[in-house]
């Protein structure tokens, strides 16, 4: 699959080099594709990766991975919202500080075509690095458009090593972005290190 990972930084550096691994073809869409700093991800022949502008990132993308700061992401849509509408999006960015961290509203208004979900949002990178923790492999709760497009994230949260546990439609962002405040809580101001993450505990199938 092609993939296009707006933002090359902690967030989509990691996530973009486990899709590679996977054997997807990952394009970075960055301001600055010959930057130093794009030198640190798999960008070598042994990976189909490689970095581009983010139009030409979006022009190749079947799925795009929105991973740009919070401060940046409402322009990114207003920049790109018709050519990434009608793809699988995946929106990662925290609009930290703001009354809605998630940018799946403005995702609804720009991209009223796509299948847009809210994941890789809610823990620290490191936890998507090495998603092993404490013996247990690590739950990503997320959320977004129901039908056959979930079942694709799921597969992508699979490959990047996460149990992918989704939660509903899109209305669930909000409650995803709860999650992500709870995280903060526990490790900015209880002492949890960054490598603290949630479990789902059932009886039984979930549906
Ligand atoms: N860090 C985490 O643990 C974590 C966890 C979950 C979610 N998130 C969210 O994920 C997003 C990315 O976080 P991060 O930690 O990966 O940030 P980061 O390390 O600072 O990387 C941000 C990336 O976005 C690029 N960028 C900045 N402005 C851009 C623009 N206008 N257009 C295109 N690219 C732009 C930067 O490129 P330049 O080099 O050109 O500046 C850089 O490659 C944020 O919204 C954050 O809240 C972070």
């Amino acid at each position: 699959m092609q993939i296009a990972v707006i933002g090359a930084g902690h967030i989509g550096g990691t996530i973009g080099q486990k899709w590679a691994a996977a054997g997807h073809e990952v394009v970075y869409g960055v301001r600055d594709p010959k930057s130093p700093k794009l030198e640190s991800l798999a960008i070598s022949p042994s990976y189909t990766v490689r970095a581009a502008s983010p139009a030409e990132a979006i022009s190749e993308g079947e799925v795009i991975l929105l991973a740009v700061p919070g401060s940046a992401v409402s322009q990114v849509i207003s920049d790109y919202g018709k050519a990434i509408d009608g793809k699988i999006i995946i929106d990662a960015t925290n609009r930290v500080g703001q009354p809605v961290m998630n940018a799946m509203g403005l995702l609804a208004e720009h991209t009223p075509s796509a299948a847009v979900y809210r994941a890789f949002s809610h823990l620290g990178w490191e936890n998507f690095q090495n998603p092993l923790l404490a013996g247990s492999q690590i739950d990503l709760f997320y959320c977004g458009t129901p039908g056959a497009s979930q079942a694709v994230v799921d597969g992508l949260i699979a490959e990047v090593g996460l149990r992918p546990v989704y939660c509903g439609g899109p209305e669930l962002a909000e409650s995803i972005d709860h999650l992500t405040r709870l995280w903060f809580a526990l490790v900015r101001d209880q002492g949890y290190s960054r490598r603290t993450a949630f479990k789902l505990i059932h009886e039984g199938a979930g549906t």
